[in-house]
């Protein structure tokens, strides 16, 4: 029988040079739902770098369908609100995910007026946030999470530097860190996104590369090659340096001495399991966290959105409107 049919945001056309314009939107069959899984309606989802890493062609689906694009939604199913958690099984035991697969990848992105997720996927949204604002928390909020309390022990005491401030896990992780009572230093090149971090609690908002007044417990590391000699020049002896990703690229001069001398600790960190996710809407529910959503642009205007984020000057999550 013929499926119904969806408007979706997907790969029309691999392109390493113009990622933006390779996003195309148009009508695509709604996916079937496999045995425990379930189709919700998405209200709103968020972009992420790996949405430009499978638009460059790098990141391929499982299956040869259209690749719609998409690692975050917020979603209705059953007349009621939830978020998604994005990873692949969901039952990863323990705290590991670096074996896990994101759903997009998987055929499932979630830039489609439908998806089929994994029932147990679906958890209840904070009635808090807007649709916009919730389709934020499964990649680069969950990220940051598992960074701070998983990777480090982000808290009362605690000093935790945030590079790149105007990231979407920059942004994440400077709210989270500061709502855990930690005191949060961020360093950015805008004057502008310098002063927006202060209004997310920062308690102070330097230059990217200046020197800090006090030595950090815990950096958080996404920027890569352009900050990392500065996150080891920041980090106090017994320090942490969480590494989630490089978006100036992804080979780092490292200080040896530094690094044994000193006992830092540099690790690497990848999304975050089921359970940290509901620790996390948790939190962010009971804290009354909002989640800093720079724009949000209609499903149709999907590629302008994806070159908004490939310009840089955006201050948190870029969002889009599905329904
Ligand atoms: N491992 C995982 O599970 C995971 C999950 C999410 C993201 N990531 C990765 O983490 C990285 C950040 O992701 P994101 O979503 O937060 O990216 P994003 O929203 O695009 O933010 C990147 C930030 O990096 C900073 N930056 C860019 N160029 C810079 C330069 N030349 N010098 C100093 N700072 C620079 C910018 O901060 P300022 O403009 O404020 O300076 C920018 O706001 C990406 O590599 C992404 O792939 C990994």
């Amino acid at each position: 029988m013929e499926r119904p049919q969806m408007k979706a945001a997907f790969v029309a056309q691999p392109s390493t040079e113009d990622p933006a314009g390779a996003v195309g939107v148009g009508e695509l069959p709604v996916p079937e739902a496999p045995d425990g899984w379930v189709e919700a309606e998405v209200r709103a989802g968020a972009l992420n770098m790996h949405d430009v890493f499978t638009l460059r062609g790098i990141a391929k689906p499982a299956g040869a369908g259209p690749h719609v694009i998409g690692s975050d939604a917020a979603v209705v199913h059953n007349g009621q609100p939830f978020v998604v958690y994005p990873v692949l099984p969901a039952d990863t035991a323990g705290r590991t995910v670096a074996h896990a697969t994101l759903l997009p990848d998987a055929g499932h992105g979630m830039l489609a007026e439908r998806v089929v997720v994994p029932e147990a996927h679906l958890v209840p949204k904070p009635e808090a946030l807007s649709w916009e604002e919730a389709a934020c928390l499964p990649t680069a909020w969950l990220t940051a999470w598992r960074m701070l309390f998983t990777k480090a022990q982000a808290g009362p005491g605690k000093l935790v530097l945030v590079q790149g401030a105007g990231g979407g896990v920059a942004t994440a992780a400077t709210a989270l860190a500061v709502a855990a009572g930690a005191t949060v230093v961020v360093t950015s090149r805008s004057a502008g996104k310098r002063e927006r971090s202060l209004a997310l609690g920062a308690a102070a908002a330097l230059e990217s590369g200046a020197r800090l007044p006090q030595l950090a417990d815990i950096v958080v590391e996404t920027v890569g090659p352009a900050t990392f000699e500065h996150s080891m020049l920041s980090t106090r002896a017994g320090g942490t340096i969480v590494v989630c990703g490089g978006s100036t690229g992804f080979t780092a001069p490292l200080h040896l001495a530094r690094l044994f001398a000193r006992e830092v600790t540099v690790c690497g960190s990848t999304m975050g399991t089921l359970e940290e996710f509901r620790d996390l809407v948790a939190f962010v529910d009971a804290h009354g966290i909002r989640p800093t959503v720079d724009s949000t642009a209609d499903l149709a205007d999907a590629g302008k959105q994806v070159g908004r984020m490939l310009a840089g000057d955006a201050f948190g999550k870029l969002c889009v409107r599905v329904a």
